[in-house]
């Protein structure tokens, strides 16, 4: 995933929180045709701001990665975390509507999680029923962005990237599992919680595929598989060949302010059936990452890297598609 597309066909597509993890890809990967949005270019709290630059850029596309994430602290901030999350999900919505604009709302699989004895993935049209303000905030989100015509609500899950990749700060689970390794033997690592840990340039991959499918309602994008975050360091360890020793522990066991979900694992099939595709699995995202970052993963995980270039080459996104 080294090239980038620097002629995206048939229009521009604006990238709010341009300077986070999923929209640095994103911006990578659409070159000439993104239009990066930071939050020095667009605080997205300003709705007469919001207004004025989709209706003066005219995208054809709005792919808004811009978001409260900070899930601890949203329990002490509730109106910090819904204004980014749901209120200025509103007021994009009504502006790409006047402009007939796409948009793409990114969501989380925490908007699920009540549910305790889940042990499905869950569809795109299963209830969600959240467990902390930020998934409340996600789901205000949700809503908000299906009051534009043309939306795409895309709900992925546990996104990491590498430094290399962009301008990423560093905080994702596997950055702070491989700091950890380098001044310590052994780590604990929560055990029960499943998910599908997904690696930020495969789901961005599959951003563009929907778009390029015109694709509209609601999709769950995330890699394949499952597993839990001490699944996930355990692999980590491995593929990196560091001999760390990775202890299983319970969630109560690492207090949090926040209740996560116990099984959150999102259903692909709807992504699979509108794009003819499936992201790889979860083991080949810590692969991508690992050989991203400049270390070299283990088998047997270790495919070549996703090229996407032949395949953005084709993807178009129009304002009348
Ligand atoms: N990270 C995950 O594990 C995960 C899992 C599932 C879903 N998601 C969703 O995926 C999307 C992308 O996540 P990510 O990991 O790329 O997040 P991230 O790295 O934290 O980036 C979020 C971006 O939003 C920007 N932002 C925050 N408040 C803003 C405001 N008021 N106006 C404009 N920009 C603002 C931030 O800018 P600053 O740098 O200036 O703060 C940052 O660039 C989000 O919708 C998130 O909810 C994430």
């Amino acid at each position: 995933m080294t090239s980038s597309l620097h002629a995206f066909p048939l229009g521009s597509v604006v990238i709010t929180g341009a300077g986070g993890q999923l929209g640095s890809e994103l911006v990578r990967l659409l070159g000439s045709s993104a239009v990066p949005l930071s939050r020095t270019d667009l605080d997205l709290r300003d709705p007469l701001a919001i207004r004025d630059t989709i209706s003066r850029l005219h995208p054809a596309a709005v792919i808004n990665c811009a978001a409260w994430t900070a899930v601890d602290a949203a329990e002490q901030h509730a109106d910090d975390c819904f204004a980014v999350n749901a209120t200025a999900v509103g007021h994009l919505a009504e502006a790409c509507a006047a402009t007939g604009s796409r948009l793409v709302q990114v969501s989380t699989d925490y908007v699920f999680g009540h549910d305790e004895q889940r042990s499905r993935p869950y569809l795109e049209d299963d209830p969600p029923a959240p467990l902390s303000v930020y998934g409340a905030s996600k789901l205000a989100g949700e809503q908000a962005a299906r009051g534009c015509p043309r939306h795409l609500v895309v709900r992925t899950c546990g996104l990491y990237s590498a430094a290399a990749n962009g301008p990423v700060r560093g905080r994702n689970f596997l950055d702070t599992m491989l700091a950890l390794a380098a001044t310590r033997r052994d780590v604990r690592v929560v055990a029960d919680q499943i998910c599908t840990p997904s690696y930020v340039p495969h789901v961005a991959l599959g951003i563009l595929r929907l778009l390029a499918a015109h694709a509209q309602g609601t999709f769950h994008v995330t890699n394949a598989g499952e597993t839990s975050w001490f699944g996930l360091a355990s692999e980590l360890f491995r593929q990196a060949g560091l001999p760390i020793e990775v202890a299983a522990i319970a969630s109560h066991e690492y207090p949090s302010p926040v209740a996560r979900p116990r099984y959150s694992v999102l259903d692909t099939s709807r992504f699979a059936a509108a794009t003819g595709s499936h992201l790889p699995s979860w083991t080949e995202g810590v692969s991508d990452y690992l050989q991203a970052s400049g270390r070299v993963a283990r088998s047997p995980s270790t495919p070549a890297p996703l090229d996407s270039r032949p395949e953005l080459e084709r993807i178009s996104c129009s304002p009348s598609s």
